[in-house]
């Protein structure tokens, strides 16, 4: 469920039209539901209310807005990280830093330091040499750094091959069979406190199936670690739940999956940590579009929107499926290709697909795009770096602004010697 809606034969979010926010911020836009966001958020941590000690984190790259992390700050997120950028973000949002997990296969040794000098709630370790280097970093400052091991449970996801982390040849996690070696070594290191398992097998998954495999590996995995004399506390299962791109698309609800994990976990006696992102993020946001030609085609016309695959590179990275929809649909229908205008074939956002009737001038929206949308994009073609705009009720705020194409030409420089 989200709010964009239809009200009078036009879409609008929350309560406000999206043309009234075309006509003030311009167009390309991201333009983001509060109440959808906190509605998500609402419905993940209700799924998992049976779990008796629970932590939730915000995969901080799924969107990394600031007014999108403190809104899920105030939700009672803290924050999943992969970067030292988004460690300050979350602490700019007023996330506490003991809400932070850090994740990631390539930490900088700046980073690992910078973490631990806020006091960071959790490192997930993605090999053993990461453990020795934090260990002596943390030591250095007296300290005992709060982590994991993260295991690759080599379980297929069954999602696209490039969302997809937890196979044996994926470069995330150590293999589970070698974790129990490692956790001995890592263990009695003095600027570690290893207390726990992380886990994270792909995103956007269609299905639970996957996701208890791995789960039932981790449970077997702590037993293991237990019986050999280790304190486990701390299970982090990662993201990964996927959402409804297209309308016949059926993932696992919040419900579901906390179902499954209350079963699978029953007895596990560890504080379970979670890493949503795109549940939260993804349908609650559009990027708003005006169409600026209709060019016709070999096959069908070409629908030239203002938006490109800089903006949203989802299609072109991954063939990701984004609603396309009129912001004022007649009724009527054409079969179109809809294309940016980047220099591209591939910035094409759907091919041959029915769509509402659109001519030049027309605002429309690509759906489902408030998760690895706007933090994606780049200025590829010397475009601006798109704006964003968050929505409550009836009012609506630019939360990022639109970064010109000049501004960014003004961090380049051309050495005298070539003048
Ligand atoms: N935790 C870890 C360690 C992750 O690597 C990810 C996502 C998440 C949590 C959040 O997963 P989610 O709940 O959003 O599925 N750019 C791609 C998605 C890349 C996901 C990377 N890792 C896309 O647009 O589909």
């Amino acid at each position: 469920m989200d709010h964009f809606n239809l009200i009078d034969g036009e879409l609008h979010v929350e309560e406000v039209p999206l043309a009234r926010i075309a006509e003030a911020v311009g167009t390309p836009v991201y333009v983001y539901s509060a109440a959808t966001f906190q509605r998500h958020a609402r419905a993940f941590r209700d799924g998992l209310a049976a779990i008796p000690r629970a932590h939730f984190a915000f995969a901080v790259k799924a969107n990394p807005n600031l007014a999108v992390l403190r809104l899920l700050a105030n939700e009672g997120f803290g924050a999943d990280v992969v970067s030292g950028g988004e460690l300050a973000r979350a602490l700019a949002a007023g996330m506490a830093a003991k809400d932070v997990v850090f994740s990631g296969v390539g930490k900088t040794r700046a980073e690992l330091d910078q973490a631990l000098s806020v006091g960071i709630g959790q490192f997930n370790l993605e090999l053993e040499e990461e453990g020795v280097v934090l260990s002596q970093l943390a030591a250095a400052r007296g300290l005992r750094a709060p982590a994991t091991i993260r295991v690759n449970p080599d379980v297929d996801a069954g999602t696209h091959e490039k969302i997809s982390t937890g196979r044996a040849e994926n470069k995330f996690g150590l293999p589970i069979d070698e974790a129990p070696a490692i956790f001995d070594r890592l263990a009695p290191l003095p600027g570690l406190n290893l207390r726990g398992i992380a886990v994270h097998i792909g995103s956007q998954l269609q299905s639970l199936a996957p996701l208890e495999r791995a789960f039932e590996r981790v449970g077997k995995l702590v037993a293991d670690l237990r019986a050999a004399g280790h304190t486990i506390t701390h299970v982090d299962l990662g993201g990964g739940l996927g959402v409804r791109y297209r309308k016949d698309d059926n993932p696992p609800s919040p419900a579901e999956f906390g179902a499954m994990v209350a079963r699978v976990t029953r007895g596990w006696d560890v504080e379970l940590m979670f890493e949503p992102g795109r549940v939260i993020a993804a349908n609650a946001g559009v990027l708003l579009t005006e169409i600026l030609w209709v060019k016709p085609g070999a096959i069908h016309p070409w629908v030239i929107v203002d938006s490109a695959m800089n903006d949203l590179a989802r299609v072109a990275l991954y063939d990701a499926y984004h609603d396309f929809e009129a912001v004022r649909p007649s009724g009527e229908t054409m079969i179109a290709n809809v294309a940016g205008p980047v220099c591209e074939s591939s910035d094409v956002f759907a091919k041959a697909r029915e769509i509402d009737l659109v001519k030049s001038g027309d605002l429309a929206v690509l759906r489902s795009a408030g998760a690895y949308g706007a933090t994606m994009a780049s200025t590829y073609n010397s475009r601006p770096l798109v704006p964003e705009v968050l929505v409550s009720g009836n009012r609506f705020e630019i939360v990022a602004g639109r970064i010109s194409a000049e501004a960014i030409m003004a961090e380049e420089h051309v050495p005298d010697w070539l003048k």
